[in-house]
């Protein structure tokens, strides 16, 4: 265990942290690159900090994703029990391709640029729905609800219920890391799962041309689908689909609305709105640190000795921020061009939606910036919270003048 350079040294996890945790990052990149750091939860992993570091360790395949092989077969099972474990990122080969094989085909760049039409229908019915007023929180009354619509859509899960989603997700997601919400975490899991198990239920009895059709079609055809792993590949598409995009289209905002000159480029060259939102990616990626990955075996990375089992967690938003790969990397600057952005990750989990992601995100802001010529945040940056946890990285709220 490495003494020199402690977590609190680091200002890691504190609440300054989760407003800016960029001189954090900073300070680990510089000091201690590889740094085993104490969690909120009590345990410790490897924070990666430095982009080549990051690259190197997210293509590593000594490290793993289902942690359960470390457990007994008793612990195990238990472990299985958690319908969100089963599921193609938190598997290794040759699950893992099984899996995402099941689903990719209606990710690819081809089919989603199918959805652009439909995308920007929700994007203007959300502003339609903006009639009369002056002031909107960008976060719910359009990032939140428009890649929601989306990804019920697809899946074929009733949208009315996106409420309810967004009460389980966001406490999965935000709770991830803090032992002192697990009532809620198990709470909500449990609400989660029995909705889950109903409705796929009726789905069985009465299949649409859907996404979760097909799925269930896949697991009654065979030995390519357990209804363990069915449920799985819901719930992840279900919370992937509620906690990212949403923070993309909102941090992207607040980072063009913070950068007015930024704001006037794209105003005046809207052809630049696809380097915009990789620069959006890149400036404040919405997910912050990887999940969890865990040594197969005994790793050296920067001269420290990783051991098998040992938690390792790559820190996107540091590594994007990394000047040894990135001009001035503090600079929001959305005419860089190619982006070598960690935002989606990279290796065989690299993000399933990011095509999604990315025209969701044009759509939205392409439409919010057409529709309000006047757009400007209503609040001071300093007023703004930014949501509490580790994995995402995205405001509480948005205010905005529309005119
Ligand atoms: C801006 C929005 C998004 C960002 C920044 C993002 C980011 C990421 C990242 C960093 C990973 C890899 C995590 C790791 O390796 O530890 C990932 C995986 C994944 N993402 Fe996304 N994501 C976004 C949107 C979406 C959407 C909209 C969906 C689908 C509805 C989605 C589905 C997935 C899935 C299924 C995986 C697991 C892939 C695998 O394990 O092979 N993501 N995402």
């Amino acid at each position: 265990m490495n003494n020199e350079f402690n977590s609190k040294d680091a200002g890691l996890f504190t609440h300054a942290f989760n407003q800016n945790p960029y001189p954090a990052f900073q300070s680990l990149r510089q000091h201690d690159p590889v740094h085993q750091a104490l969690m909120p939860d009590g345990h410790y992993a490897w924070i990666i900090t430095r982009y080549e570091d990051a690259v190197a360790v997210l293509k590593d395949t000594r490290f793993i994703k289902d942690f359960t092989v470390f457990l007994n077969e008793a612990e195990r099972a238990e472990a299985q029990k958690n319908i969100f474990s089963q599921n193609m990122l938190f598997a290794d080969p040759p699950d893992h391709k099984r899996l995402r094989g099941l689903v990719q085909q209606a990710f690819t760049p081809k089919m989603i640029e199918e959805l652009r039409g439909r995308i920007t229908e929700i994007a203007n019915e959300l502003i339609d729905d903006m009639q009369g007023r002056s002031q909107i929180d960008i976060i719910d009354d359009f990032a939140f609800p428009l890649p929601i619509i989306v990804i019920c859509e697809m899946l074929g899960v009733p949208s009315e219920d996106r409420d309810k989603f967004r009460t389980w997700s966001n406490t999965l997601v935000e709770a991830s890391n803090d032992p002192g919400k697990a009532e809620k975490i198990q709470q909500h899991t449990e609400e989660f799962t029995s909705y889950l198990r109903e409705w796929i239920a009726t789905r069985r009895e009465h299949p649409e041309d859907d996404m979760v059709s097909k799925l269930i079609q896949a697991e009654e055809a065979g030995d390519r689908l357990s209804e363990q792993e069915l449920y799985g590949v819901v719930s992840l598409l279900i919370i992937a689909g509620h906690e990212t995009t949403v923070n993309l289209i909102s941090n992207g905002l607040f980072a063009l609305m913070t950068h007015p000159e930024q704001m006037r480029t794209l105003r005046q060259q809207p052809g630049l709105i696809r380097p915009a939102i990789e620069e959006m990616l890149r400036f404040e990626g919405p997910v912050e640190f990887s999940t969890d990955r865990w040594a197969a075996e005994t790793v050296e990375i920067q001269g420290k000795t990783i051991q098998k089992g040992d938690h390792v967690l790559v820190a996107l938003d540091a590594a994007n921020r990394d000047p040894e790969a990135f001009e001035d990397p503090d600079v929001f600057d959305i005419t860089r061009g190619q982006s070598k952005h960690l935002a989606f990750g990279k290796g065989m989990h690299f993000c399933l939606g990011a095509p999604l992601a990315r025209v969701e995100t044009e759509v939205a802001v392409n439409t919010l910036l057409e529709r309000f010529p006047e757009l400007q945040l209503d609040t001071s940056s300093a007023e703004l919270e930014w949501r509490p946890g580790i994995l995402m990285r995205g405001l509480t709220e948005l205010p905005v003048r529309l005119a």
